[in-house]
């Protein structure tokens, strides 16, 4: 069968290098794809905030499936439209992805559900923050409604801070139309946890849980990034707690959507607190996890096509997948500067020496090549992952293939999993 994956990051190569294991794709294609991906698939130009130069590109291959990676083209409806021209589509409609992309709709909808949440306030203008902050304790939590990136959530130490903040997502300085309406929340504390499952629109199956690094730097200081490494293990949750996440959070967010009439397929990223009074829900994705999903498919050992096609023909069980007990980490290097400003185009090199430590597979994210050689060009740039039966001795070995690679600014965190570690 013809596959096509869409998205240009280090999760679409991880999805890409487990597509191509399995034995029954025969033409693999990723949209734009990256300088490794292009290693591993056919890549071609698109631009994914287009829907029209989505499904002109559908209409070229016609896939027998489509991966979609990233949320933007999910919230522009692609997998509505690749659908209704008898395409096969991995992931959520445009009415199911709003769990992601409208933070209001998804707290009214746990709410609704009596999912568990922190309290929260919705916003408009800057004269009902004022009234809301009155129900709120400082620090407090600022989210503005829409996609942001990444930059659309604010931890407020003081009211006053969480007033001005919300002030200038509202007039749209910060983050443009995504902040013309905000979130309150309360400040939840605990371990996050990243809490995947793969949904049929009616059954879920949980994937394996990881952790995420949110901050750039060590000790989770700085601000936050996409994710500067995750790690996958059997400890990070318990069988039981993974239960009781199934029966309490994701059968009933997707028992819900389809009570409300938005079926929700593909994967629901469940961002999750583990807070003293119980697990909440911080936040939903409409998709796989970045870097999560480095981590997770290495774990996997079953074929990924057969849990993708399960998703959308109806027919979700906890037996579409099966895991290694083994452990796995993904460390990302990124551009100097990142998350904030970057320069791209500089040279990487020790990658054949990284990649020929035990166990590491070295995931591209942004960067490119040219002539045989690759260069830098985003401010993630690779996602080194490894897998060993031993957490540690999975981390040392993405460290020792991390010391082997080069560019110019480049740094990543050196505790990715250091609390798992020393637990
Ligand atoms: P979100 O985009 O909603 O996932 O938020 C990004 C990050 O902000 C989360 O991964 C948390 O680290 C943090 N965050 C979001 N909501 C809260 C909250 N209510 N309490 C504490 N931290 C939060
Ligand atoms: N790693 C967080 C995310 O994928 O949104």
């Amino acid at each position: 069968m013809k596959v096509l994956v869409l998205g240009n990051g280090g999760r679409e190569h991880a999805l890409v290098w487990k597509l191509r294991q399995s034995p029954r794709i025969s033409k693999l294609y990723c949209a734009p794809g990256n300088g490794g991906i292009a290693d591993e698939a056919d890549c071609l130009p698109v631009d994914l905030k287009s829907l029209a130069s989505i499904v002109d590109l559908g209409e070229q291959l016609r896939p027998d499936l489509t991966v979609v990676g990233p949320e933007l083209p999910l919230t522009l409806g692609v997998v509505d439209e690749f659908t209704r021209r008898g395409w096969a589509a991995f992931g959520p409609t445009k009415a199911a992805a709003r769990l992601e992309s409208s933070k209001s709709f998804a707290k009214e909808f746990l709410q609704r559900h009596r999912i568990p949440t922190a309290a929260y306030a919705i916003c408009d203008s800057v004269e009902e923050v004022r009234a809301a902050l009155a129900h709120f304790h400082a620090p407090l939590v600022v989210k503005a409604d829409g996609l942001a990136a990444g930059k659309g959530v604010v931890i407020a130490a003081s009211k006053e801070e969480a007033a001005d903040v919300a002030a200038q997502m509202l007039n749209g300085k910060m983050v443009g139309e995504a902040g013309t309406r905000v979130v309150l929340e309360e400040c939840l504390t605990g371990d996050e946890v990243s809490f995947l499952v793969l949904s049929d629109g009616e059954r879920v199956a949980p994937l394996v849980v990881a952790q995420d690094h949110k901050r750039v730097g060590d000790g989770d200081t700085g601000p936050n990034t996409g994710g500067m490494g995750a790690y996958s293990t059997q400890t990070i949750v318990d069988d039981e707690m993974r239960d009781w996440l199934v029966h309490h959070i994701a059968r009933p967010v997707v028992e819900g959507m389809k009570a409300e009439g938005a079926e929700y397929k593909g994967v629901l990223y469940c961002g999750l607190m583990m807070t003293a009074r119980g697990p909440m829900v911080l936040e939903f994705n409409c998709r796989f996890g970045d870097p999560e999903t480095q981590p997770i498919l290495m774990r996997l050992e079953s074929d990924l096509v057969e849990a993708l096609e399960a998703s959308i023909e109806g027919r979700v069980s906890e037996g579409n997948f099966r895991w290694s007990q083994d452990a796995s980490v993904c460390v990302v290097m990124a551009s100097g500067g990142y998350p904030g400003t970057f320069e791209v185009g500089k040279k990487i090199g020790g990658l054949d020496e990284a990649a020929a430590v035990e166990g590491v597979k070295v995931f591209h994210a942004g960067t490119s090549k040219q002539n045989g050689e690759f260069y830098t060009a985003g401010g993630r740039v690779l996602g080194v992952s490894a897998r060993a039966a031993e957490l540690e001795t999975a981390v040392g070995r993405a460290y020792q293939a991390c010391e082997k690679i080069w560019f110019d600014g480049a740094h990543y965190r050196k505790d990715i999993a250091g609390r798992a570690l020393r637990k």
